[in-house]
């Protein structure tokens, strides 16, 4: 890939700045973990998987400058820090995925000595980095086969080597589907308000020379109507014991689609997306952001002063649309509520 999403730095993490592309390449530095928080919160860096790997760095750059005499005193400002980081965006599970795993990685390790303690959390950070990648690679490896030659694939977002350490969750199937030599075409969902599928899925795919046509949300009926669709992917910000799926706003409307023209609708996430704890996803919380993502295009503003907005960031998508769940460990048919218990616990 032709990119990085995000770096780690002795001194900063370094991230391409989303909100920017396609027309400019600028990478920002955060030199503290207060700015990652932020440039979490702002979507410079966005994307369950890539969200986890931030926090973890976050939290690693907060460790470093912790000053403390005993391990309580150091634990104590540790989990302050990863509390703020887990308290930016509150739908992908990644993120408190990431953050719970570094408290406890802290704790397993507090005989360390604080000066070891903190390489040892910066250690602990990058292998999250290094272990999404290979991570990506293996759901590329088990979804490739359910792509056949010639499919033509709507997505929708962006799950790709931007919204993770690299590869992509959905988009890593794509590339695994490309790299095998098959032929394909993807079709990318413009996704409005933030426009991740105009402005980053078809950006990175370009890059890689995946044929991609760019549409807008409200077209891909009348493309699956034609006939010119014969898979959906998409990936995930949160996965329920039941299969029930949040993901970007829209993405249930995709599904509902795909089902009235007998498309099949794939999810593709890692096992860290699973939040076995929901019974369903009737309690994954929404994000709603700001209004002004709906009342703008960039700068332009394009409703009138004053109007009403909502602009819930996702959806939830019920399990009885979803084909498949594709994992690093294995591929999950419906009925999920066994299969993902199965395929969690799997070593
Ligand atoms: O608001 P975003 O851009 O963080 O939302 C991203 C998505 O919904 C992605 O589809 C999801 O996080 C999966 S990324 C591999």
């Amino acid at each position: 890939m032709s990119f990085t999403t995000i770096e780690w730095t002795d001194d900063a993490v370094i991230m391409i700045d989303q909100r920017l592309l396609p027309t400019r390449e600028v990478y920002v530095k955060c030199r503290t973990y207060q700015e990652v928080a932020e440039a979490i919160r702002e979507m410079i860096i966005r994307g369950a998987p890539a969200i986890g790997v931030a926090a973890a760095m976050g939290i690693a750059l907060g460790a470093k400058g912790i000053k403390a005499g005993t391990f309580e005193e150091f634990y104590r400002e540790y989990e302050r820090i990863c509390d703020h980081l887990a308290g930016t965006r509150p739908t992908a599970v990644n993120l408190f995925w990431a953050v719970d795993r570094m408290k406890r990685f802290c704790l397993e390790n507090k005989k360390a000595g604080i000066e070891r303690l903190k390489v040892l959390i910066k250690e602990e950070a990058l292998r999250i980095h290094k272990e999404d990648l290979e991570i990506n690679r293996n759901i590329g490896k088990n979804g490739s086969p359910l792509i056949p030659n010639g499919a033509r694939i709507l997505t929708h977002c962006n799950a790709g080597g931007l919204a993770t350490a690299g590869y992509g969750t959905a988009l890593g199937v794509i590339r695994a589907a490309h790299e095998a030599g098959k032929e394909i075409e993807v079709f990318a969902d413009e996704t409005r308000p933030f426009l991740q599928g105009a402005r980053l899925t078809a950006w990175e795919l370009m890059k890689d020379h995946i044929p991609v046509t760019l549409i807008t949300d409200n077209m891909a009926g009348y493309f699956m109507k034609k006939g010119m669709i014969d898979l959906v992917i998409v990936g995930a910000d949160r996965i329920a014991a039941n299969g029930d799926t949040a993901n970007k706003i829209g993405t249930y409307s995709v599904a509902v689609l795909a089902r009235e023209h007998n498309i099949p609708f794939y999810v593709a996430a890692p096992i860290s997306t699973l939040d076995l704890s929901m019974k369903s996803g009737d309690e994954i919380p929404i994000e709603e952001r700001n209004k002004r993502e709906v009342t703008h295009v960039f700068e332009t503003q394009i409703a009138p002063d004053g109007v009403k907005v909502l602009n819930p960031a996702f959806d939830v998508t019920p399990n009885r649309y979803i084909k498949a769940i594709i994992t690093e460990k294995g591929v999950v048919e419906a009925p999920f509520d066994e299969g993902l218990k199965g395929i969690a616990g799997k070593g």
